[in-house]
């Protein structure tokens, strides 16, 4: 079943499994593992304060690979669909990049960025890119008169996610909810599919397995994200 999306409310939700072909690790794909943690381990507030160094070698070694990865054809398609609806609201969980530099933009990143760096003290986020702020080192900020710590601007397990009024809103008011590559199990992102569907919005569904809430869907599309969304953007 097919719908035209030009002159629709449009909200779209991205995972992790749109940067997959971007070389970006998933979280659920592979093993599930760095460094024989489990991301759970890494991604908390608790182990930031257990065993700092080993967080920020987590999230630096992510950050410096930004400069190596490049946006793939699901982020350009989506830049495309942005052009040809009337409205379209772009939701992420990610916290690379890749969709700005695919063209989309504002981009909602409700789990943080990881361009920027949030100061311990203050809670100020800066975007921190240069070659000094990307080493094995801790960083420290700018705004507090005697230097403090920064640490990732992550929103990590247990945190709330960011713009959750503005996402509720928008994936409420919205005609069509379209979510790509996620596997369904973070929450609140996971049931914003059920906020949708409570509000008579038509919801697709692109990934690349049948995910543990596919059933939650009106449309849903087994692929790469990569290979299927430019034909179906073209279509919509
Ligand atoms: N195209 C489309 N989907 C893909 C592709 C691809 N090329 N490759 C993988 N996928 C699918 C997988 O099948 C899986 O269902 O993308 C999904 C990725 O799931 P997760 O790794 O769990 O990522 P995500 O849902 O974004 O995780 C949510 O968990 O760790 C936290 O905060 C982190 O934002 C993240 C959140």
């Amino acid at each position: 079943m097919g719908m035209t999306l030009k002159d629709r409310k449009v909200v779209v939700l991205t995972g992790a499994g749109i940067s997959a072909e971007s070389g970006v690790r998933t979280f659920r794909d592979n093993d599930g593992l760095w460094e024989n943690h489990r991301i759970e381990d890494v991604a908390t507030p608790e182990a930031w304060v257990r065993d700092p160094s080993l967080v920020w070698r987590f999230y630096q070694a992510r950050r410096r690979q930004l400069l190596e990865v490049e946006p793939n054809p699901a982020h350009f398609a989506l830049a495309g669909l942005e052009r040809k609806c009337g409205s379209l609201v772009l939701i992420t969980q990610n916290v690379d990049d890749l969709h700005e530099r695919g063209g989309s933009e504002p981009v909602i990143h409700m789990h943080g960025t990881l361009r920027s760096l949030r100061c311990q003290e203050t809670g100020l986020s800066e975007v921190r890119m240069d070659e000094r702020d990307l080493v094995e080192d801790f960083v420290l900020c700018n705004c507090c008169a005697v230097a403090s710590r920064m640490r990732p601007d992550i929103v990590w397990f247990g945190e709330i996610p960011l713009e959750m009024g503005v996402i509720q809103r928008e994936v409420g008011d919205c005609e069509v909810f379209i979510v790509i590559g996620s596997s369904g199990h973070v929450y609140p992102a996971a049931g914003l599919v059920n906020l949708a569907n409570s509000n008579g919005a038509h919801t697709i569904l692109v990934n690349f397995e049948l995910p543990i809430n596919s059933n939650d869907f009106d449309e849903v599309h087994i692929g790469k994200a990569g290979e299927i969304l430019p034909e179906l953007v073209e279509n919509w």
